[in-house]
């Protein structure tokens, strides 16, 4: 595919990040292999279209004006071997529950946008890891290599590219066809029902709201004396840490009648904060991408930075088209973020601000678990909204990292995971996820600090979305 001279951003291209420094890249043995299978990557069919993407981009945007409210959550890093039904199930089964209790509880309609679909690259503190006196790659993802420590496990292999874009191809194919078979029908919550439900403290609370959304719907049916239109449609958006930048440019395309070149690999990729480099290749890439983006931000950044970021990804300032994904951690939130939030404010910066409680409150037991604590998460979303509210901005979604399973990774919640549970039901190879209950309970909470804090809604919320 020759690229076309004439874009909206100047001198981009989508091979224009390869003149930048670029971090987190796998070192490929050969380069032959890679370019091969580049080209064939970017002759397959796109896994998503322009129409989705701006649609999407209209709902972030809304999400600005404090009409609609972002969820966005899912695995820290997907893996081949869940790409299976069940695993696919559950995860739009817990995000379905979250969005409805969002939307009853938090009065405003909701974007969601799974964390799956093409989630297979994960960035890493070193390049390299030794175990034993043995040194190998470091695991980089499914995308990438495999995590077993064995040198053919880790050496980086450009054919798992391709496995990626399947995997990536059959998920979502899944997922639409369970959203137009009915499956998000608000008449038929209980197809989202996760086995352990019942068992669940929380179980009265979520089915309270379920009934009370299924009264309004039979009286809204009465009132209009048939099925209330567009009640078994919802709409379901897929992000990924765009960081492999040679598989994002190969998805990288022209489409006819419209301007620009969008990431069709995924709606709404995102920049990790370890990638942020304004000079970096990342920033580079993502500046020509009409798609709508988001770029992690934490640690110590500075309000000159992010002011920077939003001049050189979204120079017409567009609503929609840039989210911030805030995540210092409940310690350092106080510090490090109002000045921020002021900065953007007083540029009149439109950006939409998703908190996410995770990756600033990651901690280490004394065994050597790598975990999150669930009052931490909290408390973070809670000086979120409190920060934002005292600027005049507010906190348009979150950003979660979960699981529909019944796993034991995170620290707390009603059901009381202790560090000792720990190791009954610990399947991240990556970070610790939120697992259903937790999840699910965290929604509820979620909810109650969005009607206390929220601004009102323009528009009176829906509940299909
Ligand atoms: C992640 O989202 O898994 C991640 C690596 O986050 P961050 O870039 O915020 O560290
Ligand atoms: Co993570």
């Amino acid at each position: 595919m020759q690229p076309d001279v004439t874009t909206s951003v100047g001198d981009w291209r989508p091979d224009s990040w390869q003149q930048k420094p670029v971090t987190q890249q796998p070192a490929y043995g050969d380069p032959a292999a890679l370019g091969a299978v580049l080209r064939q990557l970017s002759r397959l069919p796109p896994l998503v279209s322009s129409w989705e993407i701006e649609g999407l981009k209209r709902q972030l945007a809304a999400a600005v004006q404090g009409e609609m409210f972002l969820l966005q959550g899912g695995d820290c890093s997907e893996s081949f071997d869940d790409c299976e039904s069940s695993v696919i199930a559950a995860k739009l089964k817990i995000l379905l529950q979250m969005s409805l209790v969002l939307v009853q509880g938090g009065r405003k309609r909701v974007i969601r946008v799974g964390r799956f679909a093409g989630q297979y690259a994960k960035p890493r503190s070193a390049d390299v890891e030794t175990k034993d006196g043995l040194t190998l790659p470091s695991y980089r993802g499914d995308m990438v290599n495999r995590s077993p420590f064995t040198e053919a496990d880790r050496r980086p292999n450009p054919e798992l590219l391709l496995r990626a874009y399947e995997r990536s191809g059959l998920t979502i194919n899944f997922i639409r066809a369970l959203i137009d078979g009915g499956f998000a029908d608000l008449h038929h919550p209980e197809y989202w029902e996760l086995g352990f439900v019942h068992r669940s403290p929380l179980a009265a609370e979520y089915m309270r709201m379920v009934e009370s959304i299924g009264h309004s719907l039979r009286f809204m049916e009465t009132l209009t004396g048939g099925r209330v239109a567009d009640m078994n449609r919802v709409d379901f958006f897929s992000s990924h840490e765009g960081l492999h930048l040679h598989y994002e440019q190969a998805q990288t395309r022209r489409v006819p009648r419209r301007e620009g070149w969008y990431n069709l690999s995924t709606h709404f990729p995102w920049i990790g904060n370890r990638t942020r480099s304004l000079e970096g290749a990342h920033i580079e890439y993502f500046r020509g991408i009409a798609n709508p983006v988001a770029v992690k931000i934490g640690g110590a950044v500075v309000p000159e930075e992010i002011l920077a970021l939003c001049e050189r990804l979204n120079p017409r300032n567009e609503p929609g088209r840039l989210t911030l994904i805030h995540r210092f951690g409940a310690e350092k939130i106080e510090q490090h973020f109002p000045p921020i939030v002021e900065a953007v404010q007083r540029q009149g910066k439109r950006v939409l601000w998703c908190c996410d409680p995770m990756h600033g409150n990651t901690e280490t037991t004394a065994t050597g678990i790598k975990t999150r604590r669930f009052e931490k998460i909290l408390d973070e979303l809670e000086k979120a909204f409190r920060i934002l509210a005292y600027s005049g901005a507010h906190l348009g979604g979150v950003h979660f990292e979960l699981t529909g399973d019944d796993v034991t990774e995170c620290l707390g919640g009603a059901s009381g995971v202790t560090e000792a549970d720990l190791a009954k039901a610990y399947r991240s190879q990556v970070d610790p996820r939120l697992n259903y209950e937790q999840a699910l309970e965290m929604a509820l909470l979620l909810a109650r600090l969005m009607s206390r804090n929220g601004p009102e809604p323009r528009n009176a919320p829906t509940l299909t979305s």
